[in-house]
């Protein structure tokens, strides 16, 4: 970088990357005249959105010149009913990743650190350096987070750990065990950030059981979202949980209208569709399934998810196969960026979204 104003640039941000998000289906068309393209990138529901929230949007236009409750009471009711706990243990986000904001900007600063685990999710990375602080990547265990080690590379400057639970890209997930003996041994004035963005897809017997945690653990940030069960990516919403004083804390910083009226009001009906999440859950688990054995049997090498996406490694460049399948008309996400250059991650589909994926992929291998 050459010029004055950019030599100002906060430390940690010059090494950053935009978060470079999946290419869009408009995008894709233009660029590939397709009739039709497949989405499989960015974990989104392929059922779409909840329908019960569909059916409230038609009647939001008439308010749209009054600024939203920026207090949120409505949606952190239905939060604080569906989660069990109180009203001012929530707090709402322009998406989860606002949470993750708000925690770095609450807690690091250029003398600090964060720990999170190597190829876990992207935003841990930006919110930390743009805080001017560092992170400090801890390596995995078969891809998943080495939670038994996160304790020795705590630092007396660290003041958040980052626990992508499961993780994307990887899919992998930690036990109520772990993330138990992992708060156990961590400072209690370090910040726990437990990101649950995929939460409701895990069937796991033994998988956290986050709530159980919060009594013990003040120092203990769960984040959701309506991203991804609830299939409202678009108009961003996710909340965080933990205890009335760091919720307090970070509501001080937070903008104040932060998370609009149409997202507030459809965000309130969707959490409590829950015929839309057990149909979410039950179409991913069985293509989930169904996936994993196909890739597999095509000689792909797929990490086990418990999400709803697969990330699997082939005998490629996951650059340039995710170029070709681009132009078969599926859009899937190459993830060189977390580190991982011969993998791809695709997003399980409906059933015939993910047979155009594997038909698509078989004729490139
Ligand atoms: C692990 C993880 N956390 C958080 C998010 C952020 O989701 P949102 O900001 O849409 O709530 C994502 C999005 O893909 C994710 O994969």
């Amino acid at each position: 970088m050459s010029s004055d104003i950019l030599n100002n640039l906060n430390p940690g941000i010059e090494d950053l990357h935009p978060y470079e998000p999946g290419r869009s289906i408009e995008e894709v068309v233009a660029e590939f005249g397709h009739d039709e393209v497949v989405k499989l990138a960015s974990n989104e529901n392929p059922l779409g959105a909840s329908p019960k929230a569909l059916s409230i949007l038609k009647g939001l236009e008439n308010d749209l010149h009054l600024y939203p409750d920026g207090n949120g009471a409505k949606l952190k009711e239905e939060i604080a009913n569906h989660e069990n706990v109180s009203f001012d243990n929530i707090i709402i986000g322009n998406g989860s990743n606002e949470i993750l904001e708000l925690a770095a900007r609450a807690f690091l600063n250029p003398n600090t650190s964060s720990i999170a685990s190597k190829h876990a999710f992207a935003v841990y990375k930006i919110v930390t350096q743009s805080s001017g602080a560092s992170l400090i990547e801890v390596p995995t265990y078969n891809w998943g987070h080495d939670l038994k080690s996160f304790r020795d590379y705590l630092e007396p400057s660290t003041r958040v750990i980052f626990i992508a639970n499961p993780n994307n890209p990887t899919g992998t997930y930690n036990n109520h065990e772990e993330v138990y003996s992992l708060l156990k041994k961590v400072p209690s004035s370090v910040l726990v950030v437990l990101d649950c963005a995929y939460f409701e897809y895990v069937t796991k017997d033994d998988y956290v059981k986050p709530l159980d945690l919060l009594d013990e653990f003040e120092n203990l940030l769960i984040t959701k979202t309506f991203s991804k069960i609830h299939g409202l990516a678009s108009i961003r919403v996710g909340y965080g949980i933990a205890n009335p004083s760091l919720i307090e804390v970070l509501n001080r910083i937070r903008q104040p209208f932060n998370v609009n009226s149409i997202a507030q009001a459809m965000a309130s009906i969707a959490i409590s569709d829950h015929e839309h999440i057990r149909k979410s859950i039950e179409l991913n688990s069985q293509q989930n399934e169904f996936l994993f054995d196909q890739l597999t049997k095509l000689g792909l090498d797929c990490i086990p998810s418990v999400g709803n996406f697969i990330t699997f490694k082939g005998n490629f460049s996951g650059r340039e196969m995710f170029n070709k399948l681009m132009k078969k008309g599926v859009i899937v996400r190459s993830v060189d960026l977390y580190d991982m250059k011969d993998f791809i991650r695709v997003t399980i589909g409906t059933e015939s979204e993910n047979l155009k994926f594997l038909k698509a992929l078989e004729e490139l291998l």
